[in-house]
């Protein structure tokens, strides 16, 4: 699993008996990880991977030579990789993410996941889907059903509804997101944080000051402000360093927060 990643890669392969290789990510790299980094010996005992583009909880996004190569890498090793993409509808300035499978082969090795959290604001209705590789589709399938039994069926035709209807939502909504992206972003630049605009997703991932860890950062801008930011380093080592800021609060709360940073006196 890539390093800084969602943290429930990591608990799921624990669930499973498994055991986590970190893939270390950095912003020189595009928050991605080098394929050809990988230890052969690794990549050998590697049942499966996780990737995550648009990504949680940097922002980054992937292009096709980026899913060209980890599909190669996988076809070499013979391991499966799990797409989780649940952020390709949301994104900014006219950007369309990929879909691992616009390489050609790659259901021969992937499987793509998405949710109904992000795109229709259903979170919590615990509702998402999975399509791709047709044995990997059907090994889901057999655990998922015998552990739940199912997704309540009023949520199931709620979720027909989203995917079917009108799909203006999506606009309507990037929209919104973007203005506000810009707004953090803005503000963050100008206290003194790095940032790289996001293309995609629904995080400002800001890269803080030498000197400071993420956990002091974030609990003093609690203390200060009354402000919750994440600290990065909940996504991993490579997470360190760095703060996340979602584009999902209210106008009015938002701005109120970033009144307050703005007039913050700083560590
Ligand atoms: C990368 C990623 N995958 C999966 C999820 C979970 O989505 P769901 O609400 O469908 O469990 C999230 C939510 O934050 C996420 O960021």
């Amino acid at each position: 699993m890539p390093d800084p990643g969602y943290p429930v890669y990591e608990v799921g392969t624990m669930f499973a008996g498994g055991e986590s290789y970190r893939l270390p990510c950095t912003r020189e790299g595009g928050w991605k990880p080098d394929f050809d980094a990988i230890p052969p010996d690794v990549a050998r005992k590697a049942k499966l991977i996780w990737l995550n583009y648009p990504n949680n909880p940097t922002g980054a996004v992937a292009d096709i030579g980026f899913f060209e190569k980890a599909v190669a890498w996988a076809k070499q090793y013979d391991v499966a990789i799990m797409h989780d993409n649940p952020y390709c509808d949301v994104a900014y300035d006219g950007y369309k993410p990929v879909s691992i499978f616009q390489v050609p082969g790659a259901r021969d090795v992937a499987v793509e996941f998405n949710s109904w959290s992000k795109v229709y604001n259903m979170t919590g209705w615990r509702i998402g889907m999975v399509v791709g590789n047709a044995q990997m589709v059907d090994a889901l399938m057999r655990v998922k059903s015998n552990i739940d039994s199912g997704i309540p069926q009023a949520i199931q035709r709620m979720a027909i509804e989203a995917v079917y209807g009108p799909q203006d939502c999506i606009d309507e909504h990037n929209a919104v997101y973007q203005r506000r992206r810009d707004r953090i972003v803005e503000v963050l630049r100008r206290i003194g944080l790095e940032v790289d605009l996001p293309k995609a997703s629904l995080y400002v991932w800001a890269k803080l000051p030498a000197g400071v860890t993420s956990s002091e950062y974030a609990a003093r801008l609690i203390e200060d402000c009354s402000v919750v930011v994440t600290p990065g380093r909940g996504y991993g080592l490579n997470g360190e360093g760095y703060i996340r800021l979602s584009v999902t609060i209210p106008d009015d709360r938002m701005e109120e927060g970033l009144k307050r940073l703005e007039a913050w006196k700083g560590l």
